[in-house]
């Protein structure tokens, strides 16, 4: 059997910042208690044949409550990031105007552990979470958004910035506008190119304005933003096939970065993109749409590989999926190459003006079981193993990782998947709300702790 490399998370420098990351609307529940208002994915998850076995994120893992707990499990993982979201239905309920004291105060308690523990708190703003009241007049599609947008950013500076210094704007914009405005995959369950193409200028001009706003508010701030990043590999060379996979790498990889970096929308080979430009008036924002961020949050988890389809509207082209391709792949269907993730990171490190890179997410799902108390997941363990690795590989040559954050702290609800997808490095019975720590989380621990 070939002998795997140790890593020693000493390889990576000692001050590589080594996290843990989660969201608010998978893990905290408490969905209508204590002032907070309704997201679009409460109200999302009420919709048939929405989420899967018509699961809702209403109870969750119970962060709400748990909260001081599941810390002295990050704590005892031994990461020192801890990465979480604000709930901003939870702070001002019908997203702009009233202010929710209690909520508010949650995230001091939230914040204020951490440090207690000596955890970085890493705050993302949003995480896909918008309050309904916002998406009833036209959410990311108004033009309203970016004032809505600047007085929570402003809000949230203003209170939590004395103790927050670690910021990230947006958790990858092309996941909620294309999920949710246009494939109707994902709150608020809307559909169409009409819904698509002001939502991705809005949340270009979001990234960008948000960060504006932490660095004017919040002295010594370490301001990002996060990208989903896919290596786009096309299934054969025949040109439909390469014109179809840069098609969909403009979409999945560049369409948020390029404007943030300064460069516009990229609509050279996708000249659909010009539609942006005339019908937003793309063109008069091109300064605004830029931001000097401190680090880029890249989110890596596969690579997919693309065929030309004529039956798909204006994109042209269809995935062929790892499981039909006959690779290794997560119990998501999810191919399992960390080459890919090396390249990744080597790619983005090419863009002229990205300073730093933290891994903001990257895991698996498995279907694990519980059984006597344990979880044995060593596909996980591998996974992570493999991945770190490429990350390594990558630093060593010189791009400019600065941390890793695992996702996630402990299974959650998965959006669309509802609990079924089990993402955790701690296994959450949903009924008891017990947690046990996997093998990975184990793991883990003694990569970081040096066991
Ligand atoms: C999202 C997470 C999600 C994870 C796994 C990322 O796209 O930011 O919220 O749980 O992928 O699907």
């Amino acid at each position: 059997m070939e002998k795997k490399q140790t890593l020693k998370s000493s390889f990576f420098g000692e001050d590589f910042l080594w996290g843990v990351a989660m969201a608010a609307a998978q893990n905290e529940g408490a969905y209508d208690s204590y002032g907070k208002g309704p997201s679009i994915w409460d109200q999302f998850s009420r919709r048939q044949g929405k989420i899967k076995s018509g699961h809702k994120p209403y109870v969750s893992c119970d962060f709400y409550h748990r909260y001081k707990d599941d810390l002295l499990l990050v704590k005892a993982l031994g990461f020192r990031v801890f990465r979480f979201s604000i709930s901003w239905s939870r702070i001002l309920p019908e997203g702009t105007g009233k202010i929710n004291k209690e909520g508010v105060a949650f995230y001091h308690r939230v914040i204020d552990e951490c440090l207690k523990l000596e955890l970085i708190p890493f705050v993302t703003l949003y995480h896909w979470d918008l309050p309904l009241a916002l998406e009833k007049e036209g959410g990311w599609t108004s033009h309203l958004m970016l004032k809505w947008f600047n007085r929570y950013v402003t809000f949230c500076a203003e209170e939590y910035g004395s103790k927050v210094k670690n910021w990230i704007v947006l958790n990858e914009p092309f996941g909620f506008t294309s999920l949710g405005y246009m494939l109707g995959k994902h709150a608020p369950g809307r559909m169409g190119m009409t819904n698509f193409l002001p939502a991705v200028h809005h949340a270009a001009l979001a990234q960008a304005e948000g960060g504006r706003i932490l660095r004017k508010l919040v002295p010594h701030a370490y301001i990002g933003t996060t990208f989903s990043c896919s290596e786009v590999v096309p299934f054969s060379e025949k040109p439909d096939d390469l014109s179809a996979a840069k098609r969909v790498d403009i979409l999945m990889n560049r369409l948020f970065i390029e404007p943030l970096l300064g460069m516009g929308f990229p609509r050279e080979d996708f000249r659909f993109l010009d539609k942006l430009e005339l019908y937003n008036k793309a063109w008069k924002y091109r300064e605004r749409y830029s931001f000097q961020a401190d680090f880029i949050g890249i989110q890596n988890y596969f690579p997919v590989v693309v065929k030309h389809n004529p039956l798909i509207p204006i994109l042209n082209a269809s995935e062929v999926k790892a499981r039909t391709r006959k690779v290794n792949h997560t119990a998501m269907g999810w191919e399992i190459n960390p080459e890919s993730f090396y390249r990744t990171l080597k790619r983005f490190s090419q863009y002229q003006g990205i300073k730093e890179i933290i891994v903001t997410e990257n895991g698996a799902m498995f279907k694990d079981e519980l059984r006597d108390g344990q979880v044995r997941d060593q596909d996980r363990i591998d996974y992570f193993q493999q991945y770190l690795s490429a990350l390594l590989r990558a630093k060593r040559e010189g791009v400019p990782v600065r941390g890793y954050f695992a996702w996630t702290l402990m299974d959650n609800f998965e959006w669309s998947e509802g609990f079924h997808a089990r993402f955790g490095l701690i296994h959450v019975d949903f009924k008891t709300q017990l947690r046990t720590i996997k093998d990975s989380g184990y793991w883990f621990r003694d990569l970081l702790t040096g066991k």
